[in-house]
Formats: structure tokens, C-alpha cells, sequence
């Protein structure tokens, strides 16, 4: 099945082999099928809560993987936030499609559920459906740093992929300062976009969402 711009977009960032990469949050497992095709992991991990769903998936796996990839692959249907990232291996654990609250939270449970030592080896790609300004916040008070950022436009809707690692010291800013290009005009219409979802958010609280506002504003003067 074809990818959407979003799973495409995200699925460009992998550009070097893994031994694991973890599909949470898969529904369909869409992207980690694209991801498997690739055969730039050694293990492709599809992990989302809802059983039915994951059954389905293991039957469709189970049917086309061989034919398609000589991957490995496994299928676990459990909370992301529980997920046992493996010893020794490099991985990359993707979560996409889901609020920014959530995705915050299931960040911080692996986080808190890994030492140091084993989170130095992994990089995860995440992309939230909104709330990209305070899980921004979130994930900087996490020590994460920043490979890469970018904008993303499907279907008029804007999604931001973060593609971030302990091992990077750039700092993870909270309009991402680096993925604009005002001379865009989808950027230009993403940043408007903000600005109003922020302008009627300052009606209710003011002395939270006015820092907001001028920081998204300050993009403005980037050339
Ligand atoms: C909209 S789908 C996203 C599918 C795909 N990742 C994408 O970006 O298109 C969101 C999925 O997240 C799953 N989900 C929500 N909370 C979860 C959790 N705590 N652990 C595992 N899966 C979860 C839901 O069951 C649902 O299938």
C-alpha cells in the first residue's frame, strides 16, 4: 500500500542501517512494512495496544514479510511506555500519529524504564499529531538533543518530525528554529496557523501562551 507524505517523510530519515527499529504506535503497521521492504534493519519491532489490530498484522506478516524482506520481525501488542529496548544493539524507536501529551508521556516512561549506558545507543524519529510546542519543551527537559527537524504538509495539516539522540548536544528549541523556511509558503501558513491556535489559547491563560506567541513570532525575522 502506498505511503501517505507523513510515514514517506519519516521514512526518508532513515538513512543508515539499524539493528532494530521499533514501529510504536503502528496501527497497520504501515510504516515499519516500508520499513522492512527496505531491509535496513535486522529486526523490524510493530508494537501498538489494541489487540485486533495486531493480530491482523501478524497474519498479514506472517503471509507477505517472507516473500518481501529477509528481515526479522516481531509483533507486540502492549503500551509503547513498557516497551524492553534489546542489549547491546543499535536501534531506533519511531512513535508517530499520536498527540503530543501522549507521545511526552510514553517518551518519559522508556526514558525512565533504560539506563544511560543502553540510551546512548538509540535515536528516535517522533511525530505528534499538535501540542508540538510543549512536547518540544518536555523533550529538552529530557536531555534529548536534536539531529534534525522538519515541517511536514499533507492534506493541509502540518506535522513536525524530530529525529533526536542522547548522543546529540543541540538543543531541542521549542518552535524549532531550525526547520523553517519563511520564503515557503507552507511554512508561512503553518506559522500563521500557530500564531491564531495561540492568539485564542491567550484568551484563557494569558501568562502561559503570550511567551508562546513571541516566541513563534521571533521566527519571523529569520531570513
Ligand atoms: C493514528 S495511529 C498512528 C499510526 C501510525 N503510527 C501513523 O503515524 O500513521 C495511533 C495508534 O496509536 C496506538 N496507541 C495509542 N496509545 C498507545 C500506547 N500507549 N501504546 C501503544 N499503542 C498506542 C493506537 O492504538 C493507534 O493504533
Amino acid at each position: 500500500m502506498k505511503l501517505s507524505n507523513r510515514l514517506n517523510a519519516i521514512n526518508a530519515l532513515i538513512t543508515q542501517p539499524y539493528d532494530v527499529i521499533w514501529d510504536c504506535c503502528c496501527d497497520h503497521g504501515l510504516l515499519g512494512m516500508a520499513i522492512l521492504k527496505r531491509q535496513i534493519a535486522k529486526k523490524v519491532v510493530f508494537v501498538d495496544i489494541v489487540p485486533s489490530l495486531m493480530s491482523e498484522l501478524n497474519v498479514t506478516l506472517t503471509r507477505f514479510a517472507g516473500s518481501q524482506s529477509s528481515s526479522d520481525w516481531q509483533v507486540m501488542c502492549k503500551d509503547v511506555g513498557g516497551i524492553t529496548l534489546e542489549k547491546n544493539a543499535k536501534q531506533l524507536v519511531i512513535i508517530a500519529g499520536v498527540g503530543g501529551e501522549l507521545l511526552l508521556k510514553l517518551m518519559q516512561q522508556i526514558i525512565a524504564n533504560h539506563t544511560q549506558q543502553k540510551l546512548a545507543k538509540i535515536s528516535f524519529i517522533i511525530c505528534s499529531v499538535h501540542h508540538t510546542y510543549s512536547l518540544r519543551e518536555g523533550l529538552n527537559e529530557l536531555d534529548l538533543g536534536l539531529i534534525s527537524e522538519q515541517i511536514i504538509v499533507e492534506n493541509k495539516r502540518f506535522y513536525e518530525a524530530l529525529h533526536l539522540s542522547f548522543e546529540s548536544t543541540t538543543k531541542i528549541t521549542p518552535t524549532g528554529n531550525t526547520m523553517w523556511d519563511m520564503s515557503n509558503k507552507h511554512h508561512r501558513s503553518y506559522l500563521n496557523k500557530l500564531l491564531l491556535h495561540y492568539t485564542r489559547m491567550a484568551h484563557q491563560s494569558p501568562q502561559r501562551f503570550e511567551k508562546v506567541i513571541n516566541d513563534y513570532k521571533q521566527l519571523l525575522s529569520i531570513e
